[in-house]
């Protein structure tokens, strides 16, 4: 690991066993989910995994949290390792490493007002005394351009794009220094995806949070990524600057993903380009 290096992922396999359901007998066999991925995270970095349904993006993510355990290999997190661990569940860096999903619906309590929500976190970690909590929730919706007068809100009072924001602002609560990002506008509407993505960007600017940023969208991925591993039945098959892999890039693979992002040239940013 060099200074800069925040997270490393060596040679890491996740294997699950198929089982024997209603409709299948066969139980044998497993599903190598990830299979050998190895790769490394820089501070301040947002790195793109991309890859087909299917091919192990949301798994490596969840590994790296410590939501799922790996069967071999090696994750290290902020020079700490988790390795392969049976008993041992959960991520060493209960703050340090957050993660949001895909569809705010499923990460937000629906019983709780944005206050709860955010406080939550905070008090749960107790990061900071009660007294000082106002505060802070008025700089985390700050940072997410919500206006204040939202804490009361819950969240089926509020549009799928400003759920997400309060799923970010809830991840930023316990000031991360990597977010795991799992297709985080893929369920959102194309105009409120550019909004949300800009979002994270600028995180990564005036934070310096390090964004895994998994989707299976090639353009939403250039538009955000500064590296990027493509990923295909468990295996990065080819990881570069983003530029350079999207410019240039070396695999068939990689070639017939960019050929199907749709070129629409009067959308104003490619993130807004249909997926
Ligand atoms: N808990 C699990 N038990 C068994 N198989 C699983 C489990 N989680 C994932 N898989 C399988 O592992 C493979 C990789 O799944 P994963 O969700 O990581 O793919 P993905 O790249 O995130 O796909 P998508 O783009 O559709 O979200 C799939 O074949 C999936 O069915
Ligand atoms: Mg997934």
């Amino acid at each position: 690991m060099n200074g800069k290096e925040i997270l490393r992922i060596e040679d890491v396999k996740v294997h699950f066993s198929k089982r024997a359901n209603l409709f299948s007998r066969g139980g044998k066999g497993v599903i190598k989910a990830v299979d050998g991925v190895s790769l490394g995270m820089n501070r301040g970095e947002i790195y793109g995994i991309v890859g087909e349904s299917g091919s192990g993006k949301t798994t490596l993510g969840r590994a790296v949290i410590g939501l799922i355990q790996i069967c071999s290999g090696e994750i290290t997190v902020f020079g700490t390792k988790i390795s392969v661990n049976p008993r041992r569940k959960g991520c060493p860096h209960r703050t340090k490493v957050q993660m949001i999903f895909q569809d705010p619906d499923s990460s937000l309590n629906p019983n709780m007002n944005v206050g709860g929500l955010l406080a939550e976190p905070i008090l749960v970690n107790r990061l900071l005394p009660k007294k000082l909590l106002p505060e802070r929730l008025g700089e985390l919706l700050d940072m997410v351009d919500l206006p204040k007068n939202f804490l009361g809100r819950y969240p089926h009072q509020m549009s799928g794009g400003q759920k997400q924001r309060v799923a970010i602002a809830r991840a930023m609560a316990v000031d991360p220094e990597l977010i795991i990002a799992d297709e985080p506008t893929s369920a959102l509407d194309v105009s409120v995806q550019a909004q949300i993505l800009n979002l994270l960007m600028d995180l990564k600017e005036k934070k310096g949070v390090s964004i895994m940023f998994i989707s299976h969208n090639m353009a939403v991925v250039r538009h955000i990524s500064d590296r990027v591993a493509v990923m295909r039945a468990g295996r990065i098959i080819e990881a570069a600057p983003a530029e350079k892999l999207f410019v240039s890039p070396r695999e068939d693979y990689t070639k017939k993903l960019l050929r199907a992002i749709p070129k629409i040239r009067r959308y104003p940013c490619p993130a807004m380009v249909p997926a």
